[in-house]
This record gives structure tokens, C-alpha cells and sequence, in this order.
């Protein structure tokens, strides 16, 4: 089988991917400069899968700390085959305050990486790369669910940075032939792997609602914040469609087949098609718990949409894939993770 390199490897959606694709017989190679991980994450990788990782610590800014993780597929497995790249900086709101970093990261990090895939790749070779985008790169949404051809548009310099990395690999494919691209836009990743080993371990205040609501649950914060309760939709309060991190690994492995196999590049949303509201994710999130989530109902933030959730047909017709756990499983796996690991990779 192939040996794949995940660059941000030890991050929450890369970990779980590089369990699916293990189980599913690919070899990887891992990098990431653990800015927003923990080396930890290694460790329990060799535990689940039995195998030591294959890694690099280093920033995919750096060509040489590439070059270190593509000569460690050469050396272990005869060549890295296609790339994944997870390695971004993710923080809506930091993007604002920081944008200049998001742009040198999230868009240094993309050119150097897919420079480093042509410096390690034959010239009668394909250049195989999977890219992490965005439902972000939505923007506003006009219509539901959204399809693959909606209107773009970046609110933030976050989304702005997965709108422009799209459009960089875009080109590349306009220039050169030999790249095939998979772009995955992500709706909304939550849950954990089922053995409770690994999962999401925000870095202080959780940005997203179901960790936050897990900490909630956990006795770490008192309350859930619900922000605004007069959206268009069934109990007022703002409706995403939230996908179990499991289902999103498999996309992944699903996009690289596609790739291998069918030698096309694409653009796909990897969501459900099904919306769950902050209260029934509160509600779901309790029932799993056994603990109670209380509320406190404030104003909307700005920039907030009344719903959101993905037209998933694409890529079940492209890809055979289509995510298969409810909201019940994605809460019962992020309890297990939180309960069990209170502090995350820390304890
Ligand atoms: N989690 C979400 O809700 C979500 C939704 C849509 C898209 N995405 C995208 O998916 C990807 C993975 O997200 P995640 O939730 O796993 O985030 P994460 O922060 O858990 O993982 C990203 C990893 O990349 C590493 N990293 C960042 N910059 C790096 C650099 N310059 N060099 C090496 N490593 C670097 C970090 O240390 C971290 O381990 C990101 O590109 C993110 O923008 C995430």
C-alpha cells in the first residue's frame, strides 16, 4: 500500500485520520511543529495501532524539516505517495487579531508543502495532495443544503486563508496535469475515537460548542452560552451539522482511494446533510452524560448564520462515502474522551 505524509499530524482530525488509514493498510509518515498538539498524541497512536509512528517534529514552513519527513517514507516505505495536509492554525477569532500569521502559516505552509511534494516526486509522477479546507469557504450560505457550487466568499482572514489555499491548488492543477487534488471541505468535526484514547484537547476557552459543552459537563466550566435564541429555525437557536471525527477520518481514506484510483481531482463537502441545534446538541450531550448542561441564553454574535449544513450527495456518488453515526454516538465518544481524560493529553 502507499505511504501517505500528514503534515499537523498530531492534531485532532490528522490523529484520527492516520488511525483509519492504518486500519485501512496505508503506511504514513507524520509532521507537525505540535504548535497546537501534544507529543503525547504519538504515544497513544503506538497504543491503539500497535506500530510506532513514523514522525517528524518540525514547522512545514521549513524545507528541510520536509525533506526530513518525506527521506523517513523513502527510508521505511520506498516514497511518500500523496500528501494530506492538515498543518494550519484554525482560530476564527485569532485570525482577526492575527492575520498576518494566519496568512504566513496557513498559506507559507501549503506552497512549501506542495514544493516539497514535487522536490520528492518523480516527473512522470502524479503529485497527489488532499487539502483540509472549509465550510467556512461558504461564507453566508443563500441556500440549504449547501452544494459544492454554491457561491464562495471569505469572512475572516481564517476562511480567507482555505479560500486562497483552494485556489493556489487550483492553478497548480490549471499548470501542470501531474497534480491531483482532493479538496475536502469540512463541515463541523466532533466526537472522539470510541477507546476514549484520543481526541479533541482545545488549548484554553474551547472555540467550539461541543467541547465546550463537554467541559460544561465535566464540572470544568459552569454553564453552556447559547448565543442568541431568535434564529430562523425550529427552537430559535443556531442549527450546524456536526460530523463524527470517525466518519471524517474515513473521508479521508475515501478521497485518497479516489485519487489512487480514479486519477481526478475534486472539490467535495464531507457533512451529514443534517443540522442539530445548540439546544439539542445540549440535550444530546446530557443524555450521554448522565450530567446536566446548564444554559445561559445571550445575545447573537455577530457574523453568526441561522443554519448550516451540507448537500453530502457529491460525495457519496464520487466517493462511496457518506457518514454514518449520529449525534448520539458523537456525544457518547466525546464524553468517553473527556471523562477519561479530563485535561486532555495532560491527565
Ligand atoms: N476542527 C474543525 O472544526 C475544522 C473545520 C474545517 C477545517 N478544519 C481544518 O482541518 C485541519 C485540521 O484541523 P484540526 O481541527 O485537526 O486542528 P488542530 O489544531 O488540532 O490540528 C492542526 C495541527 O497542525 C499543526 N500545525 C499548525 N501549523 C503548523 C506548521 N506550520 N507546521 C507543522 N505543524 C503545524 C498543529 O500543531 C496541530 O497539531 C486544519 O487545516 C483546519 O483548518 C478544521
Amino acid at each position: 500500500m502507499p505511504c501517505i505524509l500528514l503534515t499537523g499530524a498530531t492534531g485532532y482530525i490528522a490523529s484520527h485520520t492516520w488511525l483509519a488509514l492504518l486500519e485501512a493498510g496505508w503506511d504514513v509518515v507524520g509532521i507537525d511543529n505540535f504548535c497546537n498538539s501534544s507529543p503525547r498524541v504519538l504515544e497513544r497512536l503506538a497504543e491503539l495501532s500497535g506500530r510506532v509512528p513514523s514522525f517528524v517534529e518540525g514547522d512545514v514552513r521549513d524545507a528541510q524539516s520536509l525533506d526530513r519527513a518525506f527521506a523517513l517514507g523513502q527510508q521505511r516505505w520506498g516514497g511518500v505517495q500523496a500528501v494530506v495536509h492538515f498543518a494550519a492554525l484554525k482560530a476564527v477569532g485569532e485570525s482577526t487579531e492575527k492575520p498576518l500569521e494566519y496568512f504566513a502559516n496557513n498559506i507559507g505552509g501549503l506552497v512549501a508543502t506542495c514544493q516539497a511534494l514535487q522536490r520528492h516526486t518523480a516527473a512522470d509522477q502524479p503529485l497527489r495532495m488532499v487539502f483540509s479546507s472549509s465550510a467556512t469557504v461558504y461564507g453566508k450560505p443563500e441556500q440549504l443544503p449547501i452544494r459544492e457550487d454554491a457561491p464562495l466568499s471569505a469572512t475572516n482572514p481564517y476562511g480567507a486563508t482555505k479560500l486562497m489555499g483552494e485556489q493556489i491548488l487550483a492553478e497548480l492543477q490549471r499548470c501542470d496535469a501531474r497534480w491531483l487534488i482532493a479538496s475536502l471541505r469540512y463541515f463541523n468535526p466532533v466526537g472522539a475515537h470510541p477507546s476514549g484514547r484520543i481526541g479533541e484537547d482545545p488549548r484554553g476557552v474551547p472555540n467550539n460548542l461541543m467541547p465546550y459543552v463537554a467541559q460544561v459537563a465535566v464540572g470544568q466550566r459552569e454553564r453552556l452560552n447559547v448565543f442568541g435564541q431568535d434564529y430562523d429555525t425550529p427552537d430559535g437557536t443556531g442549527v450546524r451539522d456536526y460530523i463524527h471525527i470517525c466518519d471524517l477520518a474515513d473521508g479521508h481514506v475515501a478521497a485518497l482511494r479516489h485519487l489512487f484510483e480514479q486519477g481526478r481531482s475534486l472539490t467535495v463537502n464531507l457533512g451529514t446533510g443534517r443540522g442539530y441545534s445548540v439546544l439539542e446538541v445540549a440535550r444530546a450531550y446530557e443524555k450521554a452524560s448522565g450530567r446536566e448542561v446548564p444554559l445561559h441564553f445571550a445575545p447573537r454574535r455577530p457574523g453568526d448564520v441561522d443554519a448550516c449544513y451540507a448537500d453530502p450527495t457529491l460525495a457519496a456518488q464520487a466517493l462511496g462515502w457518506r457518514a454514518r453515526r449520529d449525534i448520539d454516538d458523537m456525544c457518547a465518544d466525546s464524553w468517553r474522551w473527556q471523562s477519561q481524560n479530563p485535561r486532555g493529553f495532560n491527565g
